[in-house]
């Protein structure tokens, strides 16, 4: 019991560790390379969240690493809702990258 505890808790630190706050501007960068801005973009397309809309919604996750790579997976097979190809052409690296950039409160480059 307390063995598992403590793998547990050892297996969550290095899950942090291995994902450290990236560049904060690689995700902006990234997020206008992926043409993310073109929806989500200021003032967003129709009923598109801003990504500080989406930004507030995600600060609940931070510290979080296992939530949000289960968001970015959500995210790049399109389970959240219907298509949207900018969505599914995502790498999961990028992907992750880019809901990490978010969850960070989505700071512009
Ligand atoms: C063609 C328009 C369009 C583009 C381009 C686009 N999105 Fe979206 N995105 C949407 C819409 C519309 C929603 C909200 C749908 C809803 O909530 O019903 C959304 C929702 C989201 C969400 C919220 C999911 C949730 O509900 O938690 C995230 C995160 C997101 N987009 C990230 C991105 C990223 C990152 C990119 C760039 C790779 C991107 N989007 C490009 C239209 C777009």
């Amino acid at each position: 019991m307390v063995s598992r505890l403590t793998c547990l808790t050892l297996a969550g630190l290095l899950a942090v560790s291995a994902w450290p706050p990236a560049a904060a501007q690689t995700g902006a960068r990234l997020a206008a390379d992926k043409g993310c801005y073109n929806c989500h973009g200021d003032p967003p397309k129709k009923k598109t969240p801003s990504f500080a809309t989406l930004a507030k919604d995600y600060a609940q996750y931070q510290g979080q690493p296992d939530k949000e790579a289960a968001l970015a997976e959500q995210l790049r097979t399109g389970s959240f809702f219907g298509h949207v190809d900018a969505h599914e052409r995502l790498s999961a690296e990028d992907a992750r990258a880019l809901v990490r950039w978010i969850v960070s409160g989505s700071p512009p480059p």
